[in-house]
């Protein structure tokens, strides 16, 4: 049983938008509130794992970790898509890492051999043990739904089916296709700030007048944007672009983590910003560069692209390096938020439900 969280953290969450307020710190620096998000929040709700065009294959694995928890999404036999955890039944090293190909997962610290559905196939040496079974020894499998092109994984089993929670938004993306997309880059970064900070930073636009004025501002004005649409589960804010003949962008949030944008163009391009190894002050960011298929081998393509969201991302760095250092101080107090930031809103309300076991 998870202890509740101390001093109110998600209390003062208003019902009423017009009445929204930052977090308080103890949101970005308590431990005792972290341990607790991570059962209700982050085990209890839907995580993205992999794209699925990175588990096209047979054997296609993608490692990463939900709540502190190691695990692997990779495509079976007959095609079957599966979550499984990736702690070795002996010991508890991760029996896989990275990402790639293979007809077997074999761990690498004393050479456990695992199928792609979990049973344990060999176990060297252990004969003389009276205690092992081998059928006692599966890598547990985690419940997991595909939607968007991702797989996603319910990692307490006890969330309700996603797509059910997701039709309006998937309504609003389908002229997108982003299930189409494929991954024509990625880049990774430690990211030393609370998994909020960032999450919050990615859903609202307003800061395109001051961290982004020389870039994204220039092509879609802060204060143009807005939430189009919303609920518990997720929101999407609107970009509309500066130029009347330009294209807009389409931000969208699934809580808690999936980050995803796409652009409005004839071909889209998007990202999927992928957060594990979540700690209180820290986490691994892997922003997946995402393209329709026509741009997928244009020559030179890839390469402009990345060094264009670098550039942003590095606008964002700044940002988050700020806020966290701020939030995490003894000065902080937390202030009212723009109608413009509705989303975040809409996060601290999930927080809020989720946190008080709702
Ligand atoms: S911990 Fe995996 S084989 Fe020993
Ligand atoms: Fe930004």
């Amino acid at each position: 049983m998870t202890p509740p969280p101390r001093n109110g953290t998600y209390a003062a969450v208003s019902e009423d938008p017009a009445r929204a307020m930052a977090l308080p710190g103890s949101a970005y620096s308590d431990p005792f509130v972290f341990a607790a998000e991570r059962e209700r929040v982050l085990r209890g709700g839907w995580i993205p794992v992999a794209r699925l065009d990175q588990l096209a294959a047979e054997g296609d694995y993608a490692c990463s970790d939900v709540a502190g928890a190691p695990v692997v999404a990779l495509r079976g036999k007959s095609g079957t898509l599966r979550v499984l955890s990736s702690v070795c039944r002996h010991r508890g090293m991760p029996v896989v890492s990275g990402e790639g190909r293979t007809e077997v997962l074999t761990c690498p610290y004393h050479l456990w051999r695992y199928g792609l559905d979990g049973a344990l196939l060999s176990a060297p040496a252990m004969q003389g043990s009276e205690v092992f079974n081998p059928k006692d020894c599966r890598l547990p499998e985690l419940r997991s739904e595909a939607w968007g092109g991702w797989l996603w994984v319910n990692a307490n089993g006890g969330a309700k089916p996603l797509a059910d929670t997701l039709s309006d938004l998937s309504a609003r993306l389908e002229p997108l296709e982003p299930e189409r997309m494929v991954t024509i880059g990625v880049i990774e970064l430690e990211s030393p700030w609370n998994w909020k900070v960032m999450v919050e930073n990615f859903l609202e636009s307003y800061h395109h007048i001051g961290s982004h004025a020389g870039t994204l501002q220039l092509t879609h004005p802060g204060l143009g944007t807005f939430e189009g649409d919303g609920s518990d589960a997720f929101t999407l804010i609107e970009n509309p672009p500066a130029d009347p003949q330009g294209r807009g962008f389409v931000v969208a949030g699934v809580f808690p983590l999936g980050l995803m944008f796409f652009t409005e163009d004839e071909a889209p391009v998007g990202a999927w910003y992928q957060m594990d190894r979540l700690l209180p002050d820290r986490f691994r960011l892997r922003i997946h560069l995402l393209a329709a298929p026509a741009l997928a081998g244009l020559p030179g393509f890839a390469e402009g692209y990345l060094e264009q969201l670098n550039a942003v991302h590095a606008e964002d760095i700044a940002a988050c390096e700020g806020v966290q250092a701020g939030v995490t101080s003894p000065e902080y107090r937390p202030g009212p938020l723009s109608v413009l930031e509705r989303p975040i809103w809409r996060f601290h309300r999930h927080l809020a439900l989720r946190m008080n076991g709702e």
